[in-house]
């Protein structure tokens, strides 16, 4: 019942054209202000515990969530237990949740001040290892990666909770004949950026830093794009982000001058307008800005790029090409659209630090952009998705005024049920999925797919490109969050 998450390429040119139809934020101040941003915060980490798999330490924070997925692997005799429900079914797909783990790693590493004041970075911590311990199991054979557990058309056939599900545990690999240069890059990144958080445990960081080495290599010498995720998850934009995203962060986690020669020299690197599970560029972009390296054989420099990005967003550019509603909400496509909405936002306050920490502004042609008005947008951005918009709704489940009821969400929407109890799959469509009635449990803190392009939100979990949230969404959300909650709302930098 998952919708695709994103459109194709084409989509964005149709964006480009319809850009046009602008409108300003001049209306947001009026509804802005007022958000309590530290319970954000901990609620859109407390997700991330209800998407769990595998067997649930004591003090998981969802009560309603129990052990899943615990023979995981069994079909191939090793062990791949625990790890993330990526959205509102129960297959644990590869690209997504390393994704989830880079950003999350990220997140950390750019908001730790934040995160401690909130005395949250423990939780974040904790998020990245339940999927680190989990990638490392997939990794945990030379030149073979398990990048999938569970079959998406079976599964998409029973409306059930992970703790009841009946479908097969089908493992999807890739090794040297498949390749799959994405999620090889990907898991290499997130290997990269959380050995980088861990660094304060030697073992555990110097084996996740070991994994991403080979990783990379493994991803650079057996080039393929990798389809096994797709139609639930195609990679639309190619491998070429990934695998300069891979070397950025073996980069910054080793100071090696080969992965900065890969960067120079081999990486390809383009200016584009989105940030999200499936496209990276503007990520490696804002990180290797800081390093004056010229990219795509010298043409144009990273910070150039990562500018491109930001004047491509902006609606008060010359060279904006995003879609905003009339509401100020950035729309790009229907399916999960607020992943683009908590990824900018992310961007925009990392890039806005460091631009201030280094004296600088973007330049979008002759036209120069602060550093504040970054923060500015990220701000109204995120105060959009709390509930400064057109509905005067939170779009985050059990926070704020008139939040989703609906999330389109297995776990959420069906009762706890008995260890084992047998779930007739044909009915459950039927008794759990097609009531108008708000879910039994609360999806604390999950973000919803969101609003359409004019602002328009109904309340069905029938209706998932709107209502099914996805672990990157609030991955991305967390950083703004922290920022915001220790900061205020000006987001000034306090470090
Ligand atoms: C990058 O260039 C700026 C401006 O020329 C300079 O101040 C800075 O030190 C350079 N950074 C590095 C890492 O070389
Ligand atoms: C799904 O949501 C969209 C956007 O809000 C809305 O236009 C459409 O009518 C909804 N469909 C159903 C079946 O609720």
């Amino acid at each position: 019942m998952r919708a695709l998450k994103h459109g194709t390429m084409r989509a964005h040119v149709a964006l480009a054209l319809a850009a046009l139809v602008l409108a300003g934020d001049a209306l947001q101040p009026a509804l802005a202000g007022g958000f309590d941003y530290k319970d954000a915060l901990t609620k859109t980490i407390i997700f991330l515990e209800a998407q769990r798999s595998g067997k649930l330490p004591p003090n998981n924070r969802v009560k309603w969530r129990g052990d899943s997925g615990l023979e995981d692997g069994k079909l191939a005799n090793v062990d791949l237990t625990g790890g993330y429900y990526d959205a509102g079914d129960n297959v644990k797909y590869g690209l997504p949740l390393a994704f989830t783990v880079t950003t999350l790693a990220w997140t950390a590493l750019a908001f730790k001040p934040e995160l401690q004041s909130a005395k949250e970075l423990d939780h974040v911590h904790e998020a990245i290892r339940w999927g680190t311990d989990y990638l490392l199991k997939c990794a945990s054979r030379k030149k073979k990666l398990w990048v999938q557990v569970g079959d998406p058309n079976l599964d998409h056939q029973c409306w059930v909770r992970p703790e009841n599900m009946k479908a097969p545990r089908t493992l999807y690999e890739i090794d040297e004949k498949t390749p799959g240069t994405e999620i090889a890059a990907e898991t290499a990144a997130a290997f990269a950026a959380s050995s980088m958080v861990f660094r304060h445990d030697k073992k555990y960081s110097r084996a996740l830093l070991n994994k991403a080495k080979l990783l990379f290599l493994f991803a650079k010498s057996h080039q393929g794009s990798y389809d096994g995720e797709c139609p639930f998850y195609c990679s639309y934009s190619g491998y070429n982000d990934e695998l300069l995203w891979a070397a950025t962060w073996l980069y910054l986690a080793t100071k090696r001058q080969v992965y900065a020669d890969f960067i120079t020299h081999e990486a390809i690197s383009s200016s584009v307008a989105e940030f999200s599970w499936d496209l990276k560029f503007p990520g490696a972009q804002v990180l290797l800005s800081e390093f004056n390296m010229t990219s795509g054989g010298g043409a144009q420099n990273f910070k150039t790029q990562a500018d491109n990005f930001v004047c491509a967003v902006l609606p008060d550019t010359a060279f904006h090409q995003v879609f905003i509603t009339p509401g100020g909400m950035i729309h790009l496509r229907d399916g999960a659209n607020t992943q683009y909405v908590t990824g900018t936002s992310f961007l925009f306050i990392v890039y806005s630090d460091l631009l201030l920490r280094t004296g600088q502004s973007v330049m979008c042609g002759n036209q120069a952009v602060k550093p504040e008005r970054l923060r500015e947008f990220a701000r109204q951005q995120m105060d959009y998705l709390l509930g400064a918009n057109p509905r005067g709704s939170s779009y985050v489940v059990g926070f704020g005024a008139n939040s989703p009821t609906q999330p389109h969400h297995r776990g959420a929407s069906t009762p706890v049920l008995p260890p084992g109890y047998d779930v007739n799959c044909g009915l459950s469509f039927g008794e759990w999925f097609a009531p108008d009635r708000p879910n039994p449990n609360e999806l604390t803190g999950a973000i919803m797919g969101g609003p359409d392009k004019d602002d328009r939100f109904v309340d069905k979990r029938a209706n998932s490109s709107y209502t099914e949230p996805c672990t990157y969404i609030n991955s991305l959300a967390i950083g703004p969050l922290a920022a915001l909650a220790a900061r205020g709302a000006q987001l000034v930098a306090t470090h």
